[in-house]
């Protein structure tokens, strides 16, 4: 069975390193390769993503400002937006990078825009450059799939003015953010701990379970988003951490395993009549394509999981599909084309870094019987 969200490979001696995370103490010195990514800024592990994002907007205050947003997003950002007083101008994306297209920030930019959130979609790096050359304003990098992706030989997060990770999309980690500053933070970040919920999702990383949870709790499980543990801006916790500094020992090896696995799986899905992002720099976090126009998507993707293979739709109802947000922006969806065509047709494959090229063959073999069928 195959999965899109991060596996741990079943065998003994992973077990045996996934129950070391539990009790001992967090090995800072490998965590410095982390740091070593970002040489002019401080890094900071957070309990999520958007902990990360929250604490961005407090240290840029960008509170009561309007920031231009990707409309091809998730929609946590809703919440905070609404927490900072922050207002949102929606871009459309590109259909061949699910990044926006550099037309919409000519287009929308107002003089009173005070920042840009960029996000590196599905581990594609964005040209940061050329809107430092042409805008003044704040850059935030969405890190959230791009950790470890690069671009002129730096790492994404390196580019803006702050970013922010999201770690248990390329990680097992059950849950983790991370943010990345140009200086220090005044506040301490308030401490998390290992919840029954974490352990859920932990055995949700093996595909046993992952199986189990999609036949059984599939309605249950979207009810149960999850959340920051904490009003506060909380720090990541042990258990989390020892799991990201003990996949961090063969990261760059798997990451190259991962980008060559993908582009022989693009080249076959391009030829059934796939539209594929572009790969250049990709790091295939979520590895996504567009379904040829005479798929149905939604019943492409029941199809595939009857056969064993599980893809997801990141994001088959992007921020601007939030009926609240249509109703408090006044958003008049007719203005996004692309993201709404995106939405209705993208969808993600399963790619784990342990997987074979056998592994990939069987999933084309079945994906193909499908598309045809
Ligand atoms: C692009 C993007 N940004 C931010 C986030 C938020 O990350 P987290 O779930 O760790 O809060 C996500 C995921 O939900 C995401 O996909």
């Amino acid at each position: 069975m195959y999965f899109v969200h991060p596996q741990i490979k079943f065998n003994i001696k992973n077990l045996g390193n996934l129950l070391s995370c539990f009790f001992k103490k967090t090995n800072l010195e490998s965590l410095k390769k982390v740091e070593e990514m970002f040489p002019a800024k401080k890094v900071y592990f957070t309990d999520m993503g958007r902990s990360a994002f929250r604490l961005i907007v407090e240290e840029l205050q960008l509170q009561n400002s309007q920031i231009l947003v990707p409309a091809y997003i998730c929609d946590i950002f809703y919440s905070i937006f609404k927490q900072y007083n922050i207002f949102p101008i929606f871009l459309d994306v590109d259909k061949q990078t699910f990044n926006i297209s550099l037309e919409e920030i000519e287009k929308k930019i107002t003089s009173q825009t005070k920042s840009i959130l960029i996000c590196h979609t599905y581990g594609l790096p964005f040209n940061i450059q050329k809107i430092k050359e042409n805008y003044q304003l704040l850059i935030i990098e969405d890190c959230a799939h791009s950790f470890g992706a690069k671009r002129d030989g730096k790492f994404t997060g390196n580019f803006g003015d702050a970013a922010f990770f999201s770690l248990y999309k390329i990680f097992p980690t059950l849950r983790g953010g991370m943010v990345v500053l140009p200086s220090g933070i005044s506040k301490k970040l308030a401490k998390t701990r290992f919840s029954p919920r974490d352990f859920i999702t932990l055995l949700n990383c093996c595909s046993f379970f992952s199986f189990l949870f999609k036949k059984y709790a599939g309605k249950v499980a979207p009810k149960y988003i999850k959340k920051e543990k904490l009003e506060q801006v909380g720090a990541l916790n042990r258990v989390s951490l020892n799991i990201l500094s003990w996949q961090l020992e063969n990261f760059e090896k798997n990451l190259k395993k991962r980008r060559e696995l993908a582009l022989i799986f693009q080249q076959e899905l391009k030829k059934m009549g796939f539209e594929t992002q572009n790969s250049e720099n990709n790091i295939f976090t979520f590895l996504s394509a567009l379904v040829p126009e005479n798929i149905n998507r939604d019943e492409f993707v029941i199809a595939l999981r009857k056969k064993g293979v599980f893809p997801t739709r990141i994001w088959h109802t992007p921020i601007i599909l939030n009926p609240e947000v249509q109703k408090e922006y006044n958003i008049d969806i007719s203005k996004f084309p692309n993201t709404i065509d995106v939405s209705q047709r993208i969808i993600n494959f399963p790619l784990q870094n342990f997987y074979s090229q056998k592994d990939i063959k069987k999933m084309l073999k079945k994906i193909k019987e499908t598309s045809v069928a």
